[in-house]
């Protein structure tokens, strides 16, 4: 889907496709020599994180396991509750394992900081981060991202995996949502 698409309900284009794939290239690049000879466990937070995860994977020239967990921090809102929730773990053990997380925004950086702890208390050899959008002008909470991404603005941003109230994850770039589609929210 593209911006055309949904042109009622968006503001504008804040990153491009072409933007988003070079970024991501970036950063396989590092990750590619960085994990070389470490048999790394890519793990991706559902469900923001599938569509970085599949360009990011394919654009490493080694090969990485994948696993998935789904974590809750969001309701139905535009603002973090602040308290994290497991809704579907991984299948992986994680044990002695080099660990790469693969999110798609970090915003007060709880539902990160959460899960960073608990690879770690599981066991994780290491755990670093590549997060493709960062707002740090929202951070509550300190989190080491060895490989970010673009920095946003504080806007509310939805597409390539980015939803509002689960809408708009299939666009092809990502886009400023119009604040008039999330008004009267009960965040
Ligand atoms: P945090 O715990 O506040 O850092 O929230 C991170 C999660 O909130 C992300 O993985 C997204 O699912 C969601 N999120 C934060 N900002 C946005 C946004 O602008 N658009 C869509 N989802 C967002
Ligand atoms: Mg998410």
């Amino acid at each position: 889907m593209r911006i055309a698409d949904v042109k009622e309900d968006i503001d504008h284009e804040l990153v491009s496709r072409e933007q988003i794939d070079a970024k991501i290239h970036e950063m396989a690049a590092l990750v590619s020599e960085d994990y070389r000879d470490k048999d790394p466990l890519v793990v991706a937070v559902l469900k923001g994180a599938v569509n970085t995860l599949v360009a990011f994977t394919e654009a490493l020239s080694i090969p990485v396991q994948i696993d998935f967990m789904s974590l809750s921090s969001y309701g139905s809102g535009t603002e973090s509750s602040g308290t994290v929730t497991v809704r579907q773990d991984l299948s992986a053990d994680v044990r002695g394992r080099h660990i790469l997380i693969v999110e798609d925004i970090i915003d007060s950086g709880r539902t990160l900081a959460w899960l960073v702890e608990e690879l770690k208390r599981r066991g994780a050899a290491s755990v670093e981060v590549f997060a493709l959008l960062n707002k740090p002008s929202r951070r509550e909470v300190d989190v080491d991202v060895k490989y970010p991404g673009y920095e946003i603005p504080d806007e509310f941003v939805v597409g390539f995996g980015l939803d509002y109230d689960e809408r708009y994850r299939n666009l092809e770039s990502i886009a400023v949502l119009k604040p008039s589609v999330y008004q009267g929210e009960q965040a």
